[in-house]
């Protein structure tokens, strides 16, 4: 369901195929509360949900992106997390965690657009997405330590594989904030754009370049990504295989192969 009145706490927007999903609490700098993850779940479910040849491929893209100009989202929900006993708090990252995990295997490229603050759970969220693009207002950080807290959306998991073990322990041990150039040298953001509008026209620049292939082939490569990363190698080498063969038994391989033979364009239709 993309009908905005359904969420309390999100912006929804759909067009020519790309979902802007904007996290709109701007006062709280757009913390993700309980309210927050839970009207996530909900979005993507419902994006989950459309991604099929019957429902005619509505969106082809997300952008995930923060309300107000002045963060993307500061992070958990610091004054609900004061008073949570331990039990509570661990709901609340694991119901984060299966969020994270929507996105990772949601079909179609998330792109996370960082203006401003992606501290704690904000970077967590962006680490979720299949690439960070930031403007020079950008700033990077897992400042839990800083609140006696430690990473959990994620961070522990997913910022040492996108950077590296050193530089992620150094980011996580010091609560250290970084600009949007550090970000781009450690390969954390994808690009750097000078402002807002810069940043949303290459997401959507990228999800149009994506949207002109096969789109089951996009969704299995992803699907491929999220499942072998942390796996060893022989089972992730088993994990691409099955998307290999799966995307044999597609229409669109059919045609990909056929019209690279017969040296036109291809035209895909999502089967
Ligand atoms: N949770 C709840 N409220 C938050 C928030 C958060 N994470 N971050 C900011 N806010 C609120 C502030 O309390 C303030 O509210 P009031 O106006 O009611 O006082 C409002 O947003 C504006 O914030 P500031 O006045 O602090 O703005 P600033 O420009 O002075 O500072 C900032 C900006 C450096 C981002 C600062 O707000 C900050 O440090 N925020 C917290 C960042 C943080 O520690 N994030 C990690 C949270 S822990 C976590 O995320 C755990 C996890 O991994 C799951």
């Amino acid at each position: 369901n993309f009908d905005p009145g359904t969420y309390e706490t999100l912006e929804l927007d759909l067009t020519d195929g790309v979902l802007t999903l904007t996290v709109n609490r701007p006062k709280a700098l757009n913390a993700l509360s309980r309210e927050v993850v839970s009207d996530l779940w909900k979005a993507f479910t419902a994006i989950q949900d459309s991604c099929t040849h019957d429902a005619g491929w509505p969106v082809r893209g997300v952008i995930v992106t923060g309300a107000g100009g002045k963060a993307f989202v500061a992070g958990a929900d610091i004054r609900q997390m004061s008073s949570m006993d331990p039990d509570t708090a661990s709901e609340y990252g694991r119901s984060m965690h299966g969020v994270t995990l929507l996105i990772e295997k949601l079909p179609v490229p998330v792109i996370a657009a960082v203006d401003g603050f992606a501290l704690g759970g904000g970077c967590e969220l962006a680490l979720a997405c299949d690439f960070i693009y930031a403007s020079e207002a950008a700033r990077f950080g897992q400042p839990e330590v800083n609140l006696g807290l430690v990473p959990g959306f994620g961070g522990s998991v997913r910022l040492p594989q996108r950077v590296g073990l050193g530089p992620a322990r150094e980011l996580i041990y010091t609560g250290r904030q970084i600009d949007a150039a550090e970000a781009l040298r450690l390969g954390l953001a994808n690009r750097v754009l000078a402002d807002r509008d810069e940043l949303f026209a290459a997401a959507r620049a990228t999800i149009g370049e994506i949207a002109a292939k096969a789109p089951l082939a996009v969704g299995l490569a992803k699907q491929s990504i999220a499942g072998a990363t942390g796996r060893s190698t022989a089972k992730g080498l088993e994990i691409e295989a099955d998307a290999f063969r799966e995307a044999f038994t597609t229409q669109d391989m059919r045609e990909g192969t056929t019209a690279f033979l017969e040296k036109r364009s291809a035209v895909f239709t999502g089967k």
